[in-house]
């Protein structure tokens, strides 16, 4: 077929897409822990939500939105991030009016952005990210980014580079863009022509250029943290102190400004060079945001959040080999060593499916070799067995496949032994206390 996907897009499939849904139920149930609610949001949203809030200086606006007019005329987007779309949906429900302060909510899902396609940079992607909105507290930021770090420690990621900055309140910046705006006065006319509408727009947003020759300019910039009012100092100052009392390493890095225009005071990144050596760039980023809420016409209500990327904490997951165990992990494999077995084999398939045991059935014509060796690429525990003697006898072989034991079981006893078998057989199981989940217990 020549019908490709689109470019920047990619399949997940098979193990990887087992490996996503590990990531991700990961994530939401340590969101879970930190009492963060879910909320779905649409994929598509008004185009000016964007333009309001991730702002028109920012290259996500200003080049990378998949942008159309639907059939009534409407400007639409394919959200190219989730917080906007969660602080309109803050707003439009009237949650700050209606739910405990701060409301905390965690999402997942596709974004979109047309990037140059490139390792670790898609054009549709997927994020997992928490917004925590309608309180101002230095410990609410670090919720936030604690929740991430510890995330990222419970995926089994050592050594996470946490770095953090400061934009200040608006009158550090205010004082640091005229700062910016002297600086880069004369130099202006010889960087690149983005830099030279970011200078017009948002002169803060030249930090950030990747253009070399920029870069040199860029480094002699005058310094943030020159221009930080004492009360900024001292809120970042209560978030270093928290992190510090937390045991979280991180590095402070003054050039670190962020992409998008809703940010002031906190803003940070996780980053993590894989055992490949590869960086694959940001993992997961955030901050905090003043005006955002307020600018989606809600009340002037402060926010923070962050948001991964699931396209590159899988790449350095798998990098560094922690995603080995997520293999085929069904229950039972059922053999059937005749084409008579094959309807007997079926129905008792059906039985042990629901049942709730993971159950596959091999009904192409194989040699018993070849469907052992399946039962194993499955990572199944126990075999069943049926040929013309076993129906002629009423009973299936039952073999557990990592002892090599096998016993004939008649088929009205078939599932008391599987659920024995998974039920005491198991290492999980905790039968002792009468608290676990196993097939005995279910429901006790
Ligand atoms: P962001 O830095 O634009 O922030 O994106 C967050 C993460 O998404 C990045 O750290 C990166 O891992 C991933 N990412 C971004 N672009 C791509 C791409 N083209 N391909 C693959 N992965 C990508 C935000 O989106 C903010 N909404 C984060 C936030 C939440 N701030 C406050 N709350």
């Amino acid at each position: 077929m020549d019908i490709k996907n689109v470019k920047g897009t990619h399949d997940i499939i098979l193990e990887e897409a087992k490996a996503y849904d590990k990531i991700e139920m990961t994530m939401k149930s340590f969101a879970e822990a930190f009492c963060f609610s879910e909320f779905r949001t649409p994929v598509i949203e008004p185009s000016e939500l964007f333009q309001r809030s991730v702002g028109e200086s920012s290259d996500v606006v200003r080049k990378e939105m998949y942008t159309f007019l639907d059939k009534g005329d409407r400007l639409l987007a394919l959200r190219p991030e989730f917080t906007a779309g969660i602080v309109r949906s803050f707003v439009n429900n009237k949650l700050y009016a209606t739910r405990d302060l701060p409301l905390k909510a965690y999402y997942s899902g596709p974004v979109f952005r047309y990037e140059r396609p490139q390792q670790g940079r898609y054009r549709q992607f997927h994020q997992f990210g928490v917004e925590s909105l309608g309180v101002e507290n230095v410990l609410n930021d670090v919720e936030s980014l604690f929740l991430g770090y510890v995330i990222l420690t419970a995926l089994g990621l050592e050594n996470v580079t946490l770095k953090i900055n400061t934009l200040g309140d608006a009158s550090s910046r205010e004082a640091y863009r005229n700062a910016l705006k002297g600086y880069f006065e004369s130099h202006i006319k010889d960087m690149c022509d983005d830099c030279k509408v970011r200078y017009e727009v948002n002169p803060l947003r030249i930090l950030d250029c990747k253009v070399p020759s920029d870069h040199e300019i860029v480094l002699g910039a005058p310094k943030m943290s020159d221009y930080l009012s004492n009360e900024a100092k001292a809120k970042f100052n209560k978030v270093l102190i928290a992190l510090d009392e937390m045991n979280i390493p991180y590095e402070i890095d003054d050039t670190l400004v962020r992409g998008l225009d809703y940010y002031s005071e906190l803003v940070f990144e996780y980053h993590y060079t894989s055992k490949k050596g590869v960086n694959y760039g940001a993992i997961g980023a955030g901050g905090h945001y003043d005006n955002l809420v307020e600018e989606l016409d809600g009340p002037k209500m402060a926010g923070v959040g962050f948001s991964f990327g699931i396209e590159r904490v899988y790449s350095v997951l798998k990098d560094d080999g922690l995603l080995d165990d997520i293999v085929n992990d069904i229950d039972i494999y059922v053999m059937p060593l005749s084409e008579k077995a094959k309807n007997q084999a079926f129905y008792l398939t059906s039985g042990l499916r629901t049942s709730g045991y993971k159950t596959e059935i091999n009904l192409v014509d194989s040699k018993m070799a070849n469907m052992f060796k399946k039962a194993d690429r499955h990572g199944a525990k126990l075999g069943i067995i049926i040929g013309d003697d076993e129906i002629a006898n009423g009973t299936v072989i039952v073999k557990d496949l990592a002892k090599k034991e096998q016993e004939e079981v008649a088929i009205d006893d078939l599932l008391d032994k599987v659920d024995a078998f998974f039920g005491e057989g198991q290492d999980e199981c905790c039968c002792g206390d009468g608290e676990c989940h196993c097939h005995d217990h279910e429901g006790e």
